[in-house]
């Protein structure tokens, strides 16, 4: 099977939904999530909003609403990764690690910053008044939130290409800085990080707002994708139109009630709009057409969204297990990080000048064992004890010292090694959770590396 294709993009919780986000992300997103040759990561970009907004409750009721309508508008879960950024934590912990690679004089270009402090030039005040370190960092956390993935592709909006191509600077950095250790940490030939591509989707409309600019939050224009019916078919009759009267024949170019349309409808549809048009349709039947055509494709939906906004928990419950499957990749392949930049989670004697058995931090470890059967055995124990892998019996020891192998060869790839993977065919019994033995087996796998790389320098 080729491997497949990471696309990876979040979504800031700062706001309401509306119907531009539908059209020119949420729904494309979907859609890319259902094929087959792609995994995508979508997640809400918290940590970020509150770069943006002070205000709790806003930051909370946007992190749920903005949940619900991805469930409610068919995102499935199963395939792809859905997430909250701050229940990963290994995203802020990648943020110090790139930090500290990153040139200050690159975050100093970034478009936002420069903003804020050009307006402040211009207004007198001291540069950096009222611009947090937030502002300022904000292109390393979302450097971390692709690279943490390794995405391959990431879409989004013409205002963000600036920060993609940073995180592509800032990855190359670190694997320029730490490539060669990493290799050695993970027995691998690869890179750190994948530099990931920005990719703007030309054939994705932008929806016009109600005054026919761009529809956008910055211009209060924006319809609200979730409004009761009634609501919503009110404020369609909000939108700007010529004063031409009924019977008079109409342009569709240019027409930002016909552009509306034309994002919900199929070609047919369309076509008869056009002929409608033509034919001098009233504005008020032209907006009663588009309210239905747009009720059409969201009031059932809109019943999910509902139903799940009267259910936070079930929502909250959705988000953590999307965590739990995201950090099956991020728990490991931070492991294998902190490795590479000399931060062992369990200190080994470099050059032999610590004591030999001193041991700081608990590790996992490998029992191995011989029962009254007189075969031979061994677990993987996680640190505090649990037992994660058990195998059964060996008539020859040196068979469950090939068993052991095989599995750390699994572990210091970073992207394989699953259930079915780890029972070698049946000789093991996985006990305990997925998210439990991935990083204790990259662990592991990075200890042995260690010692390894410790002995061939010659201690
Ligand atoms: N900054 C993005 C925006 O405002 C949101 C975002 C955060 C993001 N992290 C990301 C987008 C990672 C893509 C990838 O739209």
């Amino acid at each position: 099977m080729a491997a497949k294709i990471r696309t990876l993009t979040g979504i800031t919780t700062s706001g309401t939904p509306h119907l531009g986000n539908y059209v020119g992300a949420i729904r494309p997103a979907i859609a890319e999530s259902r094929r087959d040759d792609v995994e995508s990561f979508y997640f809400l970009a918290d940590y970020h909003a509150l770069v943006k907004c002070e205000d709790p409750a806003r930051v909370a009721r946007s992190r749920l609403e903005i949940a619900a309508t991805w469930l409610a508008l068919g995102l499935d879960t199963e395939r792809a990764f859905f997430y909250r950024q701050s229940d990963i934590p290994e995203i802020p912990e990648l943020t110090w690690l790139l930090t500290c690679v990153t040139a200050k004089g690159l975050l100093n270009r970034a478009h936002a910053y420069k903003a804020a402090v050009d307006r402040n030039v211009a207004e007198n005040e001291d540069a950096d008044a009222g611009i947090t370190a937030g502002l300022f960092m904000y292109p390393v956390l979302m450097a971390a939130d692709i690279l943490v993935f390794n995405a391959h592709r990431v879409p989004v909006g013409r205002d963000q290409i600036q920060h993609i191509e940073m995180a592509r600077d800032i990855g190359q950095r670190f694997n320029h800085l730490y490539g060669d250790a990493f290799r050695r940490v993970t027995k691998s030939a690869s890179d750190p990080f994948v530099l990931p591509e920005v990719v703007i989707e030309e054939n994705v409309a932008t929806l016009p707002g109600l005054d026919g600019r761009k529809m956008s939050k910055s211009y209060d224009n924006t319809i609200p994708l979730w409004l009761p019916a009634p609501q919503l078919k009110k404020a369609l009759l909000g939108i700007v139109t010529d004063s031409r009267a009924p019977g008079e024949p109409k342009d569709t170019e240019g027409s930002n009630l016909f552009a509306i349309y034309q994002a919900f409808a199929n070609a047919d549809e369309s076509a008869a709009m056009r002929e409608a048009f033509a034919n001098g349709i009233g504005w008020g039947e032209a907006k009663q057409r588009l309210f239905e055509r747009i009720d059409a494709e969201l009031a059932e939906p809109r019943e999910r969204y509902d139903a799940l906004m009267a259910r936070p928990d079930e929502i909250e419950d959705r988000l953590e297990a999307g965590a739990r499957k995201a950090r099956e990749r991020s728990a490991p392949f931070l492991a294998a990080l902190r490795e590479s930049v000399g931060l062992s989670s369990r200190v080994i004697a470099a050059k032999g000048n610590a004591p030999k058995s001193k041991t700081v931090a608990a590790a996992p470890q490998w029992k191995r064992y011989r029962e009254k059967d007189s075969r031979f055995y061994f677990k993987l124990e996680s640190a505090d004890g649990a037992v994660l892998l058990q195998s059964s019996g060996y008539e020859q020891p040196e068979d469950s010292g090939k068993a052991i192998a095989a599995l750390m060869d699994l572990a210091s790839r970073p992207d394989t090694g699953s259930a079915t993977d780890w029972t070698l065919q049946g000789q093991v019994t996985v006990q305990g959770a997925t998210e439990d033995i991935r990083p204790a087996l990259a662990m592991l796998a990075a200890i042995e590396a260690e010692k390894r790389a410790a002995k061939s320098s010659g201690s």
